[in-house]
């Protein structure tokens, strides 16, 4: 067995000459000093102080010296490592510091700037409104019924039972929709819908009963555009097919939602009226919600929104007639129901004060943006 080589001197070994290792340790801190970014300097980091660095690998020469050499060689390359570590720990703060400046520049947020002026959008409040409405009766467990815009005339007309000769069929009331060929302008059969009680017969026909639904819509008329009057305009219908409803489930459903639009005092009263589909018909008022009735007779207190006459007119309501029961395929004698119908920009006019109808269809901000952003 041979002793160990005595006489192996660390300086012999090429890797641990000390000029050699401050070679290597000088040539770590320029590799430093020239990385212009954190990037570079990463790679510099890796070539330097990493497991294949020529300080990493002159280390790894120090095992293999006998034992007196071992604490010269180590002292070496443990000083040059140490002074290695510490300029890239010095370069790297440096490094980091002009990166940091350098971002509060470039991100720099002038707050003094002028902000963005140009307000989001709002939804219409006519849109607000008809889905307030509605949602009162789908807490009510009603369920929300479409029906087509352009409409036949037997669901606008014959269903509800208008008689052919209804001045509501005539050219002034209607747009019919004019038929493939250019013939006679009803002779297509499809009308602009006038109002949304067609959907009564739709859902009457697609439904199983009972029937319990609110309608929300836009129909059409050909009246003038004026401040109380408008060609286009939106409806909410509500219709209830049940055994055994009566008017007092229509007066107790109406006044249970005046109260949850307009508060807790509020009430309706039901006037005669007609209406092909309903039977018997009536006209629905509902309480002023400003004067709460107090301006009737009384000279000392006016009120501009009901004119003083204690009731706003909301609009029509009754039983639904037999004759749209039997023409819907549903048994008169078994089942009975209510339905009742208005208008949502008459509604949105009394509720906001608002004078003029053609406000609302002009599309001016103006108008909108009091209403407030609520989506
Ligand atoms: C009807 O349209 C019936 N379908 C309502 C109904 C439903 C009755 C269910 C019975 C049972 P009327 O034609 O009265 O009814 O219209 C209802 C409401 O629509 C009116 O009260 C009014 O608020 C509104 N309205 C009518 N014409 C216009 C118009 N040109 N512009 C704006 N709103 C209108």
């Amino acid at each position: 067995m041979s002793a160990p080589n005595k006489s192996y001197d660390p300086v012999e070994v090429e890797a641990l000459k000390p000029e050699e290792i401050e070679r290597m340790r000088d040539e770590a801190l320029a590799a430093f000093a020239a990385a212009d970014s954190l990037d570079a300097l990463h790679e510099a980091k890796v070539a330097h102080t990493g497991p294949a660095s020529p300080l990493a690998l002159a280390n790894r020469e120090i095992g293999a010296l006998p034992p007196h050499a071992k604490a010269d060689a180590g002292k070496r390359v443990g000083q040059a490592r140490g002074a290695v570590n510490k300029g890239l720990a010095a370069r790297q703060a440096e490094l980091e510091a002009e990166r940091d400046a350098r971002v509060l520049v470039e991100e720099a947020v002038d707050v003094t700037l002028p902000y963005d002026r140009v307000p989001a959008g709002a939804r219409h409040p006519l849109t607000t409104m008809m889905e307030r409405v509605a949602d009162v009766f789908v807490a009510m467990g009603y369920e929300v019924a479409e029906g087509p815009e352009a409409e036949a005339e037997w669901f606008n007309f014959d269903a509800l039972n208008f008689l052919p000769d209804h001045p509501a069929r005539q050219m002034q009331d209607t747009f019919f929709v004019q038929g493939p060929k250019g013939t006679e302008e009803s002779g297509s059969g499809v009308v602009l819908r006038t109002h949304t009680s067609p959907v009564q017969a739709r859902a009457l026909l697609d439904r199983e009963l009972p029937v319990y639904i609110v309608c929300p819509g836009r129909v059409f008329r050909t009246d003038e555009l004026d401040a109380t009057h408008t060609p286009v305009f939106h409806q909410i219908e509500l219709l209830a097919i049940d055994e055994g409803l009566t008017m007092a489930d229509l007066k107790g459903t109406l006044d249970h939602m005046v109260q949850s639009l307009f508060g807790e005092d509020m009430k309706t009263r039901l006037r005669p009226n007609y209406f092909p589909f309903t039977e018997p018909s009536a006209e629905m008022d509902m309480l002023c919600y400003v004067c709460k009735g107090e301006s009737i007779g009384n000279p000392d207190r006016p009120c501009r929104t009901c004119s003083s006459e204690g009731w706003i007119e909301l609009g029509g309501c009754g039983m639904v007639n037999p004759r749209v029961l039997t023409a819907c395929g549903v048994d008169p004698e078994k089942y009975s129901g209510f339905a009742f119908g208005f208008g949502i920009e008459r509604m949105l006019m009394f509720r906001h004060n608002v004078e003029d109808m053609r406000d609302m269809v002009e599309g001016d901000v103006r108008f909108t943006r009091p209403f407030g952003m609520e989506i």
